[in-house]
């Protein structure tokens, strides 16, 4: 699995999935949820809707998996990260499960290219450093790893960016 850590929208990326920081409610937000439900339309909320009719809501580490519907991607994958000061002791566990889950679904979609943004640093205040630190360890640990061609670690804002850079330095990560 080749990884790349790229600064972008990741509602403009051609890959066969991106992933979305959504919340439980699965029915859109704001931050990179809002992006991706505005530039994606209604087939994407639809689907949400259907998915919360069948299974109710998504709880935190969990992910489900819908249509890009006008994305340039085929799939989103929407899963809820954990909001750091909503106090809860396994918060790291929890945002790791949200990449491994999200992982999971890709592969059970044949997906091949996928693209993550920075879950829960946002709106949800989880510390950047720490964040990043889970989503490369729990990328580079993921048994199915070679199954995938392609992973982006898709940075919006230019602190992720560098703390994303840094780590993949330090950690010269031999990921095949
Ligand atoms: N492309 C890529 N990344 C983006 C984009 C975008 N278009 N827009 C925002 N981001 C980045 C933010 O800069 C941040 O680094 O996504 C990361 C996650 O931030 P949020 O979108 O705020 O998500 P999160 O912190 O996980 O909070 C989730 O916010 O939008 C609501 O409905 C969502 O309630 C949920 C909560």
């Amino acid at each position: 699995m080749e990884i790349q850590v790229i600064q972008a929208d990741i509602t403009t990326l051609k890959v066969n999935a991106i992933v979305n920081a959504a919340n439980s409610s699965l029915l859109g937000g704001g931050g990179v949820d809002g992006a991706i439900h505005r530039k994606g339309g209604s087939e994407i909320l639809e689907a949400c809707k259907k998915i919360r009719a069948q299974q109710g809501k998504c709880n935190t580490g969990e992910a489900v998996i819908t249509t890009a519907g006008k994305l340039p991607s085929e799939y989103v994958i929407h899963t809820v990260g954990p909001v750091w000061n909503a106090g809860g002791k396994n918060k790291e566990e929890l945002l790791a499960n949200c990449y491994k889950n999200s992982l999971d679904l890709a592969i059970e979609h044949n997906i091949k290219t996928i693209a993550f943004p920075n879950i829960s640093t946002g709106i949800y205040k989880f510390p950047k450093q720490l964040a990043a630190e889970i989503a490369i360890k729990t990328v580079a640990t993921y048994k199915h790893k070679d199954t995938i061609d392609e992973l982006y670690f898709c940075c919006f804002d230019q602190e992720n960016y560098e703390i994303y850079h840094k780590l993949m330095a330090d950690e010269n990560l031999n990921i095949d």
